[in-house]
């Protein structure tokens, strides 16, 4: 940020921010990773933005923190209120969609509420060969059960994904009856009616939510003329991860985002996630003009 002429800051939350003299439009993403992810995810979308704001000479850059387990860093952005003109943020698509469509580059129209929560199931520890399978209280069993409902509920409702990503067992010994296990859920609707059946049919408690947010038409207006000059294909695709965009977009702050290809059928959070360079090259080129259109 520096090297590119940038003022850099660190806000209160840890958000790395570069600004120009006239910090009107703002681009960015997250540099936070899941655990073996891969090397595209959040990262690219910041790299681009250093280069677009270069380009044009104003707006500014955040690279937001803790974005893989709730946001953290752009709902602390928000609270603090400093919001800017407009939002872009670049990132990969994370899916296959682009690839099978053979277009580089998609518009991304809304992005996905996200539910998080855990639930715990307690059981009795017990000698694993002296305890009759009738009297057991097996905490595994109960939520493995539940494990399937997550899957079974999820895949009952259009549009709606759930994933249990995370499963503690306790006390994890081969001999001994579980006692208690502990477990993430992770779900997922394009839309508020959807996400409260999960909520109801899963029984969750909500530790983080994400609302459903549509990207705003000035942003994505912008984004489609940048496309069509260069004579791109326009894809337009909903956002089935979540991102920093939709804590902004929920804020009020005119936001849009551009999706870069993902080759290896959509692969991401591995590190299988990879993106041409050509593809990169074009979006960054993309950012730059849109950026430069709006507010
Ligand atoms: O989980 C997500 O959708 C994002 O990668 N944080
Ligand atoms: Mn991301
Ligand atoms: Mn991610």
């Amino acid at each position: 940020m520096e090297e590119a002429g940038l003022e850099v800051d660190v806000d209160p939350a840890g958000n790395l921010i570069g600004r120009t003299t006239m910090p009107d439009v703002w681009t960015g993403s997250h540099l936070d990773t899941v655990p073996n992810g891969g090397k595209y995810d959040g990262a690219l979308g910041v790299v681009a933005a250093i280069e677009a704001v270069e380009r044009i000479g104003h707006g500014a850059v955040v690279a937001f923190r803790d974005e893989e387990r709730g946001c953290t860093g752009s709902e602390a952005f928000v609270v603090r209120g400093d919001l800017p003109a407009a939002f872009l943020e670049l990132h990969i698509e994370q899916g296959p969609v682009l690839e099978a469509a053979g277009a580089p580059l998609g518009i991304v129209t809304g992005i996905t509420g996200i539910i998080r929560a855990e639930r715990v199931f307690e059981g009795v520890a017990g000698h694993a060969g002296t305890v009759p399978m009738p009297l057991r209280r097996d905490a595994l069993a109960a939520a493995s059960e539940y494990v399937l409902r997550v899957r079974d509920v999820a895949a009952s409702i259009d549009g709606a994904v759930a994933t249990v990503g995370r499963l503690d067992v306790q006390p994890s010994a081969a001999n001994v009856i579980p006692s208690r296990v502990r477990l993430s859920v992770d779900a997922r609707a394009p839309d508020r009616a959807r996400l409260d059946r999960l909520v109801a049919e899963l029984e969750l408690d909500p530790l983080f939510e994400l609302e459903p947010v549509a990207m705003a038409a000035a942003p994505v207006a912008a984004l489609r003329a940048e496309v069509e000059t260069r004579r791109l294909p326009v894809v337009k695709l909903p956002s089935g991860a979540g991102h920093d965009a939709a804590v902004l977009a929920a804020a009020g702050v005119p936001t849009g985002m551009l999706f870069v290809r993902s080759l290896n059928g959509g692969a991401s959070h591995s590190p299988e996630e990879k993106s041409a360079a050509e593809d990169i090259a074009l979006a960054v080129d993309v950012l730059a003009g849109t950026l430069a259109r709006l507010p």
